[in-house]
């Protein structure tokens, strides 16, 4: 049974936020804008444990971010500690003006032997997640299918339905909006974790954040609205947290990106 929770512009502090789990339809002014699911297909659920496995193992080339942090002693010393970061992208690249490649391309990940399996689960798991969301959003599915037909050629498409995906190892993300997306396209979101807390998508003009439990799946227009992602907290050190998020870029429009719309910005290639 589906919930249906109704998004309200509000003024909330962090702690304040309506935490929002469970399988739930969001609705704003009575028109449905997006979904969350816990339970689904297992075939689907093993697709992307195959994903996630292959993900973070060496077979699949990263894209690096370690993150130092201070911490500071009570005594006053300062030591730093490192805290492994990583995502990979498949399909379609945008633009990255600051780096001279004013064109899209195709993930390098593509040209690796060992990240196939990876890759193929990822664009497997698009086919299944595009019938999740006919199934359970056919409005919002023919809203997305038209926009992907009207403004991106198959030589850009990831899938039937997307450009790009991107996987994330431990990574949170300050409130930004992803201004490079297509208009009128639904990400899809899913979460995996063992042992870590945060990690958690929010919306801050609305006052709600998503528990995004390990294997949940959250379909949202992140074009539409500002939103982040809460820090994350290993609870031990082989916790992690990761996303994988499938997400159609502007290819139409790909000389008007402004770096910081970009999903990847602050990744540096290994
Ligand atoms: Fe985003």
């Amino acid at each position: 049974m589906m919930r249906e929770i109704e998004l309200h512009r509000v003024s909330a502090e962090p702690e304040e936020y309506e935490r929002v789990s469970g399988d739930a339809y969001l609705y704003e002014n009575g028109a449905l804008v997006g979904f969350t699911l816990e339970s689904f297909d297992p075939k689907l659920t093993s697709l992307l444990a195959v994903a996630d496995r292959e993900f973070r193992s060496s077979r699949v080339p990263k894209l690096d971010m370690n993150r130092i942090t201070s911490v500071v002693a009570e005594d006053g010393t300062k030591t730093w500690k490192r805290t492994a970061q990583y995502s990979a992208i498949c399909g379609t690249l945008p633009p990255k003006p600051h780096m001279r490649r004013r064109f899209l391309t195709r993930s390098s990940l593509h040209r690796a032997e060992s990240a196939k399996p990876f890759a193929k689960a990822m664009l497997a798991s698009s086919k299944y997640l595009l019938s999740l969301l006919r199934q359970y959003a056919p409005s919002l599915h023919e809203l997305h299918m038209d926009k992907m037909a009207a403004s991106v050629p198959a030589e850009w498409r990831f899938g039937d339905g997307y450009t790009s995906t991107i996987s994330n190892f431990n990574i949170s993300a300050p409130i930004h909006q992803d201004n490079a997306n297509v208009k009128g396209t639904c990400n899809a979101i899913v979460c995996k974790r063992t042992r870590a807390t945060g990690g958690n998508l929010f919306l801050p003009e609305y006052g709600v954040q998503f528990d995004q439990p390990d294997g949940s799946l959250l379909f949202y227009p992140a074009w539409r609205n500002k939103h982040g992602v809460t820090e994350i907290k290993p609870l031990t050190p082989s916790g992690f947290r990761n996303s994988h998020i499938w997400y159609s870029i502007r290819v139409d429009a790909a000389d008007d990106f402004d770096a910081a719309d970009l999903p990847a910005e602050k990744v540096r290639t290994r």
